[in-house]
Formats: structure tokens, sequence, C-alpha cells
């Protein structure tokens, strides 16, 4: 059994009510991290196993995707209780224990929330489920009555995230929602008891030293459900008002929502922090960061590598985020994303209608990782490029396991191991999201590749050996070692939030710019080398043999200004 991470070098963690505004967040998948107890499932154990690792790393905080008991009809956010540890990730000791070995090593934690919908299985719906139809149990949700002679026929048109009906009959006429998989009910937010508990449930986590939240589809929640409902056409006209009127998502009420949750956080000292998961347009992105603190910006994760795509979104996120008064946030891969060395090394998905990252892949995917070929060297290169142009962004960077070993996405998990309700739900037409979740390997070979001492609850593919952290550590130029040394550098170069675009060479390949303390960051998006700009070379994505800067590469440099 893996042993709990004892180095005593304990970093202070300050009371910095800032301290989240440019920090580099790992998120960690935790039941495909490291499984201390050989079950084949990652836990808690686990990752306290791993401290010193995230630390060698040189992360400034940890954030934890749902581990609290859950049948994993979702990967765990189908919440049975919110409050608890999942018995085969471990026990509240046991993250009790977590958090002290992460603070210990200087690393915050981030939990995630899941306010949108509870489990099929959570108290709350199995007496919602024994009560009768305008039972006070049956409003915590949404239940309607069906329509036709019977109540045979769903309450309206709509389709869930997952596929299929959003509607799911109980057997007495009535249907409750379920905007993504069927045991995921959505909860009432119109309800006070609702909002209360949640409040507890904030104050419970951050009464054990959490230091934030990452706020589940934190556009969901509230809702405006009138007698007669709207067809998912008008929906999606509605949707396209962009003014805070749509029936389901990112409607205004949310405000006063997560000012209840603002006022939670601000009775801990530092204040506690959300991030909030918001799949909403651009423009109504701000919102959520004035509203909980930050928000995720998926942009980068949907663009290709391309020099305007890329200059655009910074400079339209940096703008977005000076409005909010929050920090920029930046991603590029996370568990519900096809893996950016994969997606880089597919063919562009340009930006018109359809470009859907979710989907990103998806043909690829559904021929089991053979068509279009999967270039994934030259994949690679471009993620460790882009990786080190985010690095030198203002703001925080949102780093996801197993990116910092170079991970390509699995594609070839065979059905009947397959987890990601998506894929069930939409019949095998879309793959879902289990190749970004297959744990990760820390030995070149053994069982699971050093997961755990069983086997892992996704199939490892073969070549996850040569990408382990034991086939990488210590290695130059190894992706492990590319993160390890631009965490450290950025530690120490970080200044103010802000930037100046530099022309270096065409700006249609190459993106240059320059932070204070002349920091310069370079990325050459394009198809031939470009002289590198005068100053000291800091670090590159690749090594450089000549003075000049190659297609698909970053380099930081510190100038003279
Ligand atoms: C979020 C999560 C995703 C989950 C969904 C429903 O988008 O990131 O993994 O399936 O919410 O909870």
């Amino acid at each position: 059994m893996a042993q709990p991470d004892t180095r005593s070098d304990a970093v202070p963690l300050g009371l910095d009510p800032d301290w989240w505004r440019q920090a580099v967040v790992y998120q960690v998948y935790p039941r495909s991290f490291a499984d201390a107890d050989g079950d084949g499932i990652g836990d808690l154990p686990g990752v306290t196993s791993r401290v010193s690792y995230l630390r060698d790393l040189g992360v400034d905080a940890v954030w934890l995707s749902p581990f609290y008991p859950s049948a994993l009809a979702d990967g765990g956010y189908d919440v049975d209780d919110y409050r608890n540890v999942d018995p085969r990730l471990g026990t509240l000791d046991d993250f009790d224990a977590m958090v002290a070995a992460l603070h210990g090593a200087g690393i915050r934690v981030i939990v995630d929330i899941v306010p949108n919908h509870s489990s099929n299985r959570h108290v709350w719906f199995q007496e919602a489920l024994a009560s009768p139809k305008g039972s006070h149990a049956r409003s915590r949700y949404v239940f309607r009555d069906g329509l036709g002679e019977n109540g045979e026929l769903p309450p309206s048109d709509w389709q869930s995230v997952f596929g299929g009906s959003a509607w799911e009959p109980v057997g007495d006429g009535q249907w409750y929602l379920h905007i993504f998989a069927t045991e995921q009910p959505d909860l009432n937010w119109a309800l006070p008891e609702v909002r209360e508990d949640f409040l507890t449930t904030l104050r419970f986590w951050s009464d054990r030293g959490v230091d934030g939240f990452r706020v589940d589809v934190a556009h969901g929640l509230a809702k405006d459900l009138p007698p007669v409902l709207p067809s998912a056409a008008q929906l999606a006209e509605i949707a396209k008002r962009e003014d805070g009127s749509h029936a389901l998502w990112d409607r205004d009420e949310l405000e006063e929502i997560y000012a209840d949750w603002r006022r939670v956080f601000a009775e801990y000292t530092p204040p506690r922090i959300a991030v909030a998961e918001a799949w909403v347009p651009a423009s109504r992105r701000a919102r959520y960061a004035t509203a909980l603190g930050q928000a995720f910006n998926f942009d980068l994760l949907e663009a290709d590598f391309d020099a305007d795509q890329f200059r655009q979104i910074i400079s339209f996120n940096l703008a977005q985020s000076a409005s909010s008064g929050s920090s920029s946030t930046w991603v590029l891969s996370n568990h519900d994303v096809v893996r950016h060395a994969t997606r880089y090394g597919l063919p562009p998905r340009g930006t018109g209608e359809g470009a859907d990252t979710l989907k990103s892949g998806t043909a690829w995917l559904l021929s089991g990782g053979e068509e279009p070929p999967l270039d994934a060297l030259g994949g690679l290169r471009k993620a460790r490029a882009a990786t080190l142009l985010l690095l030198g962004l203002p703001g925080s960077a949102y780093l996801y396991e197993g990116e910092e070993l170079g991970l390509h996405e699995v594609a070839d998990i065979p059905a009947d191991q397959r987890q990601d309700p998506t894929f069930f739900r939409t019949n095998g037409g879309e793959i879902g999201r289990d190749g970004c979740r297959v744990p990760i390997p820390w030995t070149v070979s053994g069982p699971s590749f050093g997961f755990g001492s069983a086997g892992a609850h996704l199939p490892q593919p073969a070549w996850f050996g040569a990408s382990s952290v034991e086939a990488e550590a210590g290695v130059p130029g190894s992706t492990l070692e590319l993160y390890r040394s631009a965490l450290a550098l950025r530690r120490r170069l970080q200044g103010d939030e802000t930037l100046d675009w530099v022309e270096v060479g065409d700006p249609d390949a190459v993106l240059a710019f320059r932070r204070p303390g002349g920091w310069l960051v370079v990325t050459n998006l394009g198809e031939t080398n470009i002289p590198l700009p005068e100053g000291e070379l800091l670090l590159s994505s690749e090594a450089l043999s000549s003075a000049e800067l190659p297609p698909a590469t970053t380099a930081w440099i510190r100038t003279s200004d």
C-alpha cells in the first residue's frame, strides 16, 4: 500500500486573499490519479501518497473532481451525499489527512461542488420518489405532470446534454427533469431549503480547510418553468438573445444565489474562492467571475493552434478580466475534452458553426483512433508550445493530470469497458470522455503502470509506460521536466497581471508578448524558422540548435527592459 508523504519541509500557506489570481491549479480526477488500496480505483490516500510529486511539479493548488459517494453514473458528478467521501475513495479522516499533507507542501485545495443536480440516490430524491405528487419532497426537484391523457408523454421535447429526453417518468403520471443523465435529477433552486443546504455544504468543506470550490455547471441551477413549457426550438431562439432570459441556462437570478455563497466565503480567512464552470457566451462570462471570484474561459481549449485565434482570445479575455476585477483563467485540457496533445495532432477544427470542443476529434474517436491519422509527435510538440505560452500569460493556469506527461487521448477503449453516459445515451454515436480519464502512468511497467497494485478501472494502453513519471523524471527535454522547469521559473518571473504585445516577424505566424520585468514569451505557430529575439534564453519548449525558433515552439526570453 502507498505510504503517506511524510517529508517535513512544510511551506507556510500564508493568508494572502489573492493567492488564486495567478495560481497554477492542477486538476486531479481522483479515481484516475493514484490507487493506494489496490482496488483499481484511485483514492484520497493515493493523492496523499503523491504530494511530493505535486510539490516537485510546482503547482500552487489542486482541484479535485468529485470524490463524494456516487454510483458513478457520470464519473462522480452524480453526488449521493455532498458532505461525505465515497467509501471506495476513503473516509473523511483520509480527506483531512490529504488536506494537511497538501497544505504542508504549500499546496491549496479546491473541491468540486455540483449544485445543479444531485444523484438519484440522494436521500432527498429517494424521499421524492416515495412521496406523492405535490409533496414538499418533490418540490426539491423539478417534477411536472406528463402530457397526454395519462401523462404518458414527457412535459416537453427537451433533450438532455448527454442525449435522449431530459425527462424521466416516475410511474404516477409525473416526470422529473434531468438536464444531464437520468441519474442526475435537477434540483429546484427556487426553494430556500435547497439554497440553505448548499451553504451548509460550503461551510462543511471550508471548515475542513478547503481553500476554494470549482462550481460545476455554474450557469445551470436557476430555472424559469411556466405552466406551458417552451419547446426546444423556442429555447434555441431565446438562447441567441444572451440576455439572461433562457428557461434553463445562465439566468440572472444566479447572481442572488452566488451572492449568498460569497457571504459564506467571506466568513473565512483568507476568504474562500470559487471558479465557475459556465459554458456561456463570452459576453456573459464576466458576470460569473464577478459573482464567484473566477470563471473558466475555455476559449483556448476550443481554438486551433493558430496565431490569430490565440491572439484574439488572449486580448479579449484580458479585457474581460479587467472589467470583472477577476484574473483570467487559461485551460487547454480537462476531464471533459480530448487531451490537447491529441487535438493538435488532428486536422484543425476551424472556427465555424459546429466546431464543438466536446466533440473535438469525434470522427477520430469513433474510428478507434484510426482516422484521420493522428500526428502524435506533431500534436505533442504543439501542445508543449501552447502550454509554455499559456504559462506565460497573466492570470491563473489550470492543468489537467497527465498533461505534464504529454499524454495523448486513449481512443481504443472497448465498448464494454466504457463508462461515460454520453456513450450509452447516444448508443455509441458519441464516444464520450473516458479517453482522457484513463488512470495515469507512474512507472514504465508493472500492474497499472504504478497507478496501484492491481488493475485500472479503465484500460491503459501499452504505450502509457513510455509516458510515465518514471520514464520522464530527470530526463532533460521530457514533457515532465519541461513543466517542472516552467512552473519553477514562472514563480520567479511572475509580475503584474499585464502583457504588451510585441511584433516579432509575421503576426499571422508568430505570437509574442512581454510581461513586466522583461519576460518575453514568443511562440512560432508558423511553418518556418524565425530569428530568436535578443535576450537571455530562459526556457524553450524544444531544444534549440541555433539562434532560431523553429515551428511549433515557444521560448521564454529575458530582455533588458
Ligand atoms: C460538468 C462536468 C462534467 C459533468 C457535467 C454534469 O460539465 O465537468 O464532467 O458530466 O458537469 O455534472
